[in-house]
């Protein structure tokens, strides 16, 4: 076979064209006719193993480490995210808009919450055009002091609720910064902010974008302006988006916000629509969740590094004691004791062995599970409160859990169950509504911990129809909440609970119970199904019986129509026995 130049070999297809692994491959791998064979009669110099062969130079230049090294730079967080807008829940119209109105109300009801005020809000969403719409959402929360404004609203990772074990809605530091650079890529406009934070004080008046290649912020207009409240914080921003009804839409979003907390008055103003106020269903603020440390239990040997190396505890014995919860004195002497870790030694002066041998000292110590009052539930009174003000159903029933913890965090489980829901067809499947830190969850259902738990539940045991593998048949309604101090969500978006084990278990646990007392409704409701029926089957025959005894005791009218009394009386007290 006559080898080809170089030259001649016919040039990729732009499809087929390689790099990376893949061309490595197909370099080491000749094949086919246009493939040249090293053979000594072309080539006088010794052949190449195949995979030191290179690819001709007409075909593709390969770039050395040098040249490579020119290409490579950090990658700023909100240019990664600018382009990996779906795992910030902004990978479609519909779901940009609820994106960016959960984010705002988020971050509105734990503002209030966290400074102690009664949460007012106000949700608009204006129709620009049929693909553009404006969100104003306002607060009477203690509003942003002026000089924090334009980070937390134009860089991402930049929050107040990461870096502490606390349960609220927000935790990453990136929500309405998302938000506001979604806007700004759709639209080209700044997110603006209104801010109080005292009744005699100015409110400020920001218009702020992104610049997405340093994840600064750039500040347009920064102005003082008259706004008639106490305090608060009124976000609006533009965005590209579509308005949708339905289960999964930001309608459902409020209702659902609404249910789980009730203590919020909200009014929402959705495009053509009047005003929905849903007004505060109790005056009283969830309990206040402490702010706690982390539990040793919990960290990896990594986190034990890096907070030896960050502490400012002058000793070891200090450290344990100090930077986690649940270490007494008396614990911190039994770690070290048994990690061979002098109590007084310095912990910048733990290397990597001895923070082994501590890490694995820690585990093996038992230690008071982490204080539970970082959580803050729903409570089973107002769970039911709100099931019945959402639905009208012939049974309720809710259980909280006690706190358990997965990961060295604590967390707790809630279930609401409303049965024959009205409204809903029977021959349906249940409707499961998602919550976490009472915030509905509206996507990715089929991947979260909370559906696996319902479906793993045998509801047939409850009297209620179940396929395998779905969820379960009936006019239910299913509720579940799970509370953190961090929920371990499947992305940046929000919209699952990972696959933890103890919090599956969590959830089983509080669905049976709440299914027993279902079971014991649907059964009794069953058995008087069935009475009813043998009843109304007997009640039938009673006019017959009546014509009979008239036939054969020559009854008048008048008798035959008191016998049917009787006998329709004798049958109805039968019944109320
Ligand atoms: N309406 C508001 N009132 C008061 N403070 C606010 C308000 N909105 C945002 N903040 C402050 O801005 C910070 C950043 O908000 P952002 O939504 O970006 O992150 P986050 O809420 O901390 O976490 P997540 O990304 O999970 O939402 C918050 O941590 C909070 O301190
Ligand atoms: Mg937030």
């Amino acid at each position: 076979m006559a080898l080809l130049e170089p030259e001649e070999i016919p040039a990729p297809s732009p499809k087929s064209v390689q790099t990376g692994k893949g061309a490595a491959k197909a370099a080491a791998k000749p094949t086919g006719k246009a493939s040249p064979k090293p053979t000594e009669k072309a080539s006088p110099k010794p052949a190449r193993e195949p995979s030191e062969k290179r690819a001709p130079k007409s075909v593709r230049v390969h770039p050395d480490a040098r040249e490579m090294a020119n290409r490579q730079r950090e990658i700023s967080v909100s240019e990664f995210f600018s382009k990996n807008r779906h795992l910030l829940g902004f990978d479609n119209p519909a779901k940009a808009l609820l994106t960016t109105i959960k984010e705002a109300v988020d971050n509105s009801l734990d503002a209030c919450e966290e400074a102690g005020i009664l949460p007012d809000l106000r949700i608009e969403i204006v129709e620009l055009s049929e693909t553009r719409y404006r969100v104003v959402v306002e607060d009477n929360g203690p509003g942003i002091v002026r000089q924090q404004v334009p980070r937390v609203f134009g860089s991402l990772l930049y929050g107040s609720k990461f870096h502490r074990l606390r349960q609220s809605r927000g935790q990453q530091g990136i929500g309405i910064s998302a938000a506001g650079m979604y806007g700004q890529l759709t639209t080209g406009k700044p997110i603006i902010i209104r801010s109080k934070i005292d009744a005699n004080k100015p409110a400020h008046h920001f218009e702020i974008q992104i610049d997405t290649n340093r994840n600064m912020p750039v500040v347009g207009v920064d102005k003082e302006v008259e706004w008639d409240v106490d305090h608060g914080t009124r976000v609006e921003l533009e965005l590209e988006a579509t308005y949708k009804r339905g289960k999964r839409s930001v309608d459902g979003y409020m209702e659902q916000t609404a249910l789980a907390n009730p203590h919020a008055r909200i009014v929402y103003k959705a495009p053509k629509d009047p005003e929905m106020v849903f007004e505060r269903a109790t005056n009283e603020l969830p309990k206040e969740p402490m702010e706690i440390k982390p539990h040793p239990h919990g960290i990896e040997l990594g986190m034990l590094m890096r907070m030896l190396k960050d502490t400012t505890s002058r000793n070891v014995k200090a450290f344990l004691t100090t930077e986690f919860s649940r270490v007494s004195a008396k614990a911190a002497e039994d770690i070290l004791k048994a990690a061979k870790v002098d109590e007084s030694t310095s912990p910048s002066r733990v290397h990597r062995d001895s923070a082994e041998k501590l890490y694995q000292a820690i585990n093996a110590t038992k230690l008071m599970a982490p204080p539970t009052n970082c959580l803050s539930p729903i409570g089973e009174d107002q769970l039911l409160a709100g099931m019945r003000t959402q639905f009208q159903a012939d049974f309720y029933t809710a259980n909280s859990r006690g706190p358990q913890v997965y990961r060295g965090n604590p967390f707790l489980i809630e279930v609401g169950l409303a049965w024959n829901v009205k409204e809903m067809p029977g021959d349906d499947l249940a409707e499961l509504y998602r919550f976490a830190n009472r915030v509905p969850l509206l996507y990715q259902q089929s991947a979260c911990a909370v559906t696996k738990g319902v479906i793993s539940t045998s509801w047939k045991s409850y009297g209620v129809q179940q396929s395998r593998g779905a969820l379960p048949t009936g006019a239910l309604v299913i509720m579940v909440h799970i509370a953190s101090v961090w929920v371990p969500f499947t992305s940046e978006s929000k919209e699952a609970i990972a696959h933890y084990p103890e919090i599956i278990k969590e959830i089983r646990l509080a669905i049976q119970e709440c299914g027993r007392r279902l079971g014991i409704y649907v059964r009794r409701g069953q058995r008087e199904a069935m009475e009813l029926k043998k009843l109304s089957y007997i009640e039938k025959y009673i006019p017959h019986i009546g014509i009979a005894l008239k036939e054969i005791l020559k009854l008048s009218d008048q008798q035959e129509k008191d016998v049917v009394a009787t006998l329709r009386d004798t049958l109805e007290r039968s019944r109320n026995l």
